[in-house]
């Protein structure tokens, strides 16, 4: 059975976003993978200022995870504050990286950029990112486009420790392969037409009070066709989300996509369209929704699978923290 390892930081609300980028196919993974899921709290820590709001944020990262339907029989849920050892196999790692890796790497560019402080912790955030993933030796790392060279940057680091410390046929570390959605749902965009992200304010929070749900929806950027004229799904953002979120294939996308390019008699309005994506997500996230209250009310609960999660994350962690160290010499 192939081994998963994958993270998303408690950066506050999940949006549909990560769910159609990351955690659904967490979720498709975990009848047959052996699965490591967990909450990137100490990256977190690289724009937390608010330790209250924080330590909420952890929380509500699990709370959702279960919510959408990650199954801790089946995944091991864990948070990155659990398990120490990973900054260790960070510090290792930074030995063997060279400065220029870290130069080049895009996502400190962009996140500063943004305005975000350019700490040390942010300049060698995928060091630390690179032993989340070693530290549990997987076969495959299921993220959005967006991490593609942070798994790079893990090979490499993989490699180059390797190379000073083990021979070919006895690695320390294996090197573990991307796996990244490339379909419809590979980029979702938010209600603004650019990638939702939660530093654009554009998403959409599938647990959101109907209500206020279906007003945010109805927000989402539309072009000025009448009713009466075909329009093409393709270039419309509440289509891009509805696929997203059901796949090109789907017969639910099938029947919409015919709407917009085939108006009925009486007429096919983006209002509509927004309609049948705000029932979409009632429908698909039905289930979630209610198990995200029962969850909210069940901190116990939410503890012991965190517990289970820590306790089999260090002992894989603790496995390849020896090797590492016994290899450099320590
Ligand atoms: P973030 O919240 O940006 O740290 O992202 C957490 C995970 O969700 C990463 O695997 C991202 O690639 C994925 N993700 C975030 N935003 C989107 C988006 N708009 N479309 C697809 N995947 C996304
Ligand atoms: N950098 C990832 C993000 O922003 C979060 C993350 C941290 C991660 N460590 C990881 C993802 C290890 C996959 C594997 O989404």
């Amino acid at each position: 059975m192939k081994r998963v390892l994958s993270g998303l930081q408690p950066s506050g609300q999940l949006h549909l976003g990560n769910y159609a980028g990351a955690i659904k196919q967490f979720i498709a993974m975990q009848d047959d993978h052996e699965m490591f899921v967990f909450v990137a709290s100490y990256h977190a820590l690289t724009s937390a200022r608010d330790a209250d709001e924080l330590r909420a944020n952890i929380r509500q990262v699990v709370v959702d995870y279960l919510a959408f339907g990650l199954d801790p029989k089946k995944t091991n849920i864990y948070l990155q504050q659990d398990v120490p050892q990973v900054t260790e196999l960070a510090w290792l790692l930074s030995c063997v990286c060279p400065k220029h890796m870290m130069d080049k790497a895009t996502s400190f560019k962009d996140k500063t950029a943004k305005g975000l402080a350019a700490s040390i912790g942010l300049y060698t955030y995928p060091i630390l990112q690179a032993a989340d993933i070693l530290s549990v030796d997987p076969d495959l790392v299921p993220v959005g486009e967006d991490q593609r060279q942070h798994i790079e940057i893990t090979r490499d680091l993989a490699q180059k420790f390797n190379h000073h410390f083990a021979s070919e046929e006895d690695p320390v570390f294996k090197i573990p392969d991307a796996m990244i959605r490339t379909d419809s749902g590979a980029v979702v965009p938010g209600i603004d037409g650019q990638k939702m992200s939660k530093s654009y304010n554009n998403g959409i929070d599938p647990f959101m009070d109907e209500k206020p749900l279906r007003k945010r929806i109805m927000k989402i950027v539309s072009d000025s066709t009448p009713v009466d004229q075909p329009k093409d799904p393709d270039c419309d953002t509440t289509y891009q989300i509805f696929t997203a979120l059901v796949g090109k294939d789907d017969e639910r996308a099938a029947v919409l996509r015919d709407k917009y390019v085939n108006p009925p008699a009486d007429g096919f309005g983006y209002g509509h369209a927004k309609q049948a994506l705000f029932e979409l997500i009632l429908d698909e996230f039905g289930e979630a929704r209610k198990r995200r209250i029962d969850l909210m009310n069940d901190a116990g609960y939410v503890e012991e699978v965190l517990k289970d999660g820590a306790a089999a994350a260090s002992e894989r962690v603790a496995a390849v923290t020896a090797r590492a160290r016994a290899a450099a010499g320590l």
